[in-house]
């Protein structure tokens, strides 16, 4: 058996993808042979498992930056928060050089290249496990080693735009 075609255009797609609200995260890897930091918007993150601790994201097969993050060892996964929504920005659009310019970088406990931004909501130090062919993406499951987070307003993404709305209730420390 097979799947039967769809009965809507990829635009309508979109749109009702669009409906499910995300988060933002800001992926980070390096380039082999020294070849500097590479980075990018990814909302399609989430997680997989538990135990052991897994996640996966969604990489466009026309973006730049999938060979390196085909060959990557490791990566980092920076959860947003709401008040970095210029990094957001700045991470979906131009060169892998002027993204990461002027901003200071550090490196996790595996030796991952990663934004030195304590203000993300979290963040994530991941083995770069498996990749699955999936249409025009390319799957990434990652295994995490390493995590850490804050308890503030993550950045929320929904309907092609960013949710800027405050919450009305408070987040709990759990
Ligand atoms: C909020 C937001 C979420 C995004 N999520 C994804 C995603 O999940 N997968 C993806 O391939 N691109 C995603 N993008 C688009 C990439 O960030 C963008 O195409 C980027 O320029 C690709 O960089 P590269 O071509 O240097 O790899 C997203 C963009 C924004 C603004």
């Amino acid at each position: 058996m097979t799947a039967t075609p769809p009965d809507f255009d990829s635009r309508f797609f979109r749109s009702a993808l669009g409906r499910f609200a995300t988060g933002v995260t800001v992926i980070t890897t390096e380039a082999s042979q020294g070849g500097g930091p590479v980075g990018l918007t990814i909302s399609s993150f989430n997680s997989v498992s538990l135990e052991p601790p897994m996640v996966l994201w969604t990489l466009s097969k026309k973006a730049s930056s999938l060979a390196h993050f085909l060959q990557a060892r490791r990566y980092v996964v920076h959860v947003l928060a709401a008040p970095q929504l210029s990094l957001a920005k700045r991470f979906a659009q131009g060169a892998q050089a002027d993204r990461f310019k002027g901003l200071a970088l550090t490196r996790a406990p595996g030796g991952t290249l990663m934004l030195d931004a304590p203000e993300c909501a979290a963040w994530f130090e991941c083995y770069n496990l498996t990749q699955h062919d999936a249409g025009d993406h390319t799957i990434f499951i990652g295994q995490v080693e390493h995590c850490h987070r804050n308890f503030g307003q993550p950045l929320v993404y929904h309907a092609g735009d960013f949710d800027l709305t405050p919450s009305t209730e408070p987040l709990s420390s759990n």
